[in-house]
This record gives C-alpha cells, sequence and structure tokens, in this order.
C-alpha cells in the first residue's frame, strides 16, 4: 500500500491526543466501528532491531518503525478493542476486536506483534496503567506467555502472521 493511501485511511478513522492514563499520546476513534472494521494501516520505515518506545515487530529480525499517521502512537491495554491482522504486504492492520464508540481510546495488546523485549524496551520496566478490571500490570511480549495462552491467541488469529510459526 501507498504510505499516502495509509495516512489519509488513518486519518479519517482516528484523531491523535493525549491519553487521559496518563501515558503520552494516543489515538481514539472518529467515529463509531464494527467489530471486524479496519480501524487502522500501520506502516513504516523497516530495520531490524526492536527500538525504546515507538517500533512495531513485523518478523522475527523485522521491525518498522511508524510514524504519527501510521501508528506511533498506539497504546497498550489488557483489555484490548483491536487485534493485529497482517497483511499481504506485511505490514499490521488494527482491526476492531469488537465495536468502538466513537472517542474511544485504540489499544491492542503488544504481544500481538511482539515476540520479546529487547533490554532497551521501556515495557520491560514499566507497570502497565491500561486501567482494565483485569490488568495484567505488567506489558507482556509473546514469549512471556504461556503455551495455553499462544495457542488460544493463534487459535483465534489475532496476532502478527510472523508470531505462528514461533
Ligand atoms: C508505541 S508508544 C505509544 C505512544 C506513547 N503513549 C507516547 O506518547 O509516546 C509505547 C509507549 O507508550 C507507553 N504505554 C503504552 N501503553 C501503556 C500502558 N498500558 N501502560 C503504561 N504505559 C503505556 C509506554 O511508555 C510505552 O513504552
Ligand atoms: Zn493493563
Amino acid at each position: 500500500m501507498e504510505e499516502s493511501s495509509i495516512i489519509a485511511f488513518n486519518q479519517e478513522n482516528v484523531y491523535c491526543g493525549e491519553s487521559p492514563k496518563g501515558y503520552g499520546k494516543a489515538y481514539f476513534a472518529k467515529h463509531n466501528f464494527q467489530a471486524g472494521d479496519i480501524v487502522m494501516h500501520g506502516f513504516g520505515r523497516i530495520v531490524n532491531h526492536q527500538t525504546s518506545r515507538f517500533s512495531m515487530q513485523i518478523g522475527l529480525n523485522k521491525h518498522c518503525l511508524p510514524t504519527k499517521w501510521t501508528g506511533r502512537y498506539l497504546n497498550h491495554s489488557c483489555e484490548p478493542n483491536c487485534f493485529v491482522r497482517t497483511r499481504p504486504d506485511g505490514f499490521p492492520d488494527l482491526i476492531a476486536l469488537r465495536d468502538i464508540k466513537k472517542g474511544e481510546e485504540i489499544t491492542y495488546e503488544y504481544f500481538m506483534s511482539e515476540f520479546v523485549w529487547s533490554p532497551c524496551a521501556q515495557e520491560k520496566r514499566i507497570s502497565c496503567r491500561c486501567g482494565a478490571k483485569k490488568c495484567f500490570k505488567k506489558i507482556l511480549s509473546f514469549s512471556q506467555l504461556n503455551d495455553s495462552h499462544k495457542r488460544a491467541l493463534k487459535k483465534r488469529k489475532i496476532i502478527s502472521s510472523y508470531l505462528y510459526n514461533t
């Protein structure tokens, strides 16, 4: 997909603002979505390492660096409203896991894209502040989940495609 059409699509669907939960910037729904709708297209320059904060993993040694309008401000929630589905071009789409109301913060679970936290990753050091009733308090990567959780995510098809081979 062309970056310009990705940006235009995302700008139709979300706006960027400060998270009320105090962890910086966030995306919010510009209109209502139904479960299964594409909410955002992810995109970014590809690098071979995770960065401390903004990269999104798309392969075992492949990470992308999203910009403001291509996914840089996607926050984690333990009760997310979106999941990851890999596009044919290898980049992630954020799909509505359930109906989403206009104004809701757009979130996914970081283990849907990140296999392992590198030593520099902020998520290794911070507590989750998503505010969900069942907040896990930690932000885990896919490799830290137990086997039954991994199997369930694979069965539900809500993770980045490269994770199916891990
Ligand atoms: C990809 S950035 C998301 C944008 C970020 N809010 C910002 O303004 O830079 C990831 C960072 O956001 C923060 N973050 C995202 N979700 C969080 C959560 N559930 N609890 C605490 N911090 C979170 C952490 O600092 C994390 O390293
Ligand atoms: Zn949480």
